[in-house]
């Protein structure tokens, strides 16, 4: 198989599991986690000390570099004349969402589930009372913004795919 035709599998298989993953998060982790209150973020504690932030930003971040080459590929080393083609301009805004969703990923959800798992490590032990009660709503309020950005996360990741999926036909 050539170089090309590896990279472009292994582009639609980690986006894929990008989209699948973030779908079962946002849709139903997440809104399950904000329901169980103090015990939910342990369960998001858990989930981040068995690596999900690595993993999730390691298939982000190789998602949008494969992407990258396929979209130098497609345009021949980014030749402005097939850049900004039909299909060139519908891959190049699919990328740019693809791209956003990568950005985001570390610098707003990855940044905030780790606040709520380092929160929790240090509330989990303590007695119940005003320091703990403290910490606890300032955990919600950062599962609150992962809960947002997941969601304009997984917009963005509807654009990209619609995108890729109709840029070859236009
Ligand atoms: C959330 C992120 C992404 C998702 C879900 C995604 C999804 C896909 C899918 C499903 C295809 C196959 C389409 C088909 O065969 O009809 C594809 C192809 C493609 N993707 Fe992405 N992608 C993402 C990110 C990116 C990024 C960041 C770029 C570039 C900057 C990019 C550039 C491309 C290009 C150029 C192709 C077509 C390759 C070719 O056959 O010439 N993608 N993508």
């Amino acid at each position: 198989m050539s170089a090309f035709l590896t990279l472009r599998v292994l582009h639609i298989l980690l986006a894929a599991i990008l989209v699948g993953a973030t779908t079962a998060i946002t849709l139903f982790i997440v809104p399950a986690i904000q329901d169980a209150r103090g015990a939910g973020g342990q369960v998001m504690a858990a989930v981040g000390r068995r690596g999900y932030s690595a993993f999730i930003s390691s298939v982000s971040g190789l998602t949008a570099l494969t992407g990258i080459y396929l979209y130098w590929h497609f345009t021949s080393g980014f030749d402005p004349v097939i850049s900004g083609s039909m299909a060139g301009r519908v891959f190049g805004t699919g990328g740019l969402a693809g791209i956003l969703v990568t950005i985001i990923g570390g610098a707003v959800v990855g940044r905030n589930a780790k606040k709520v798992a380092a929160i929790m490590e240090k509330a989990g032990p303590m007695a119940d009372g005003a320091e703990k009660s403290a910490l606890l709503s300032q955990a919600a309020k950062c599962q609150q913004t992962v809960a947002t950005y997941e969601k304009v996360s997984l917009a963005l990741m509807v654009i990209a795919l619609v995108c890729m999926s109709v840029g070859h036909y236009l």
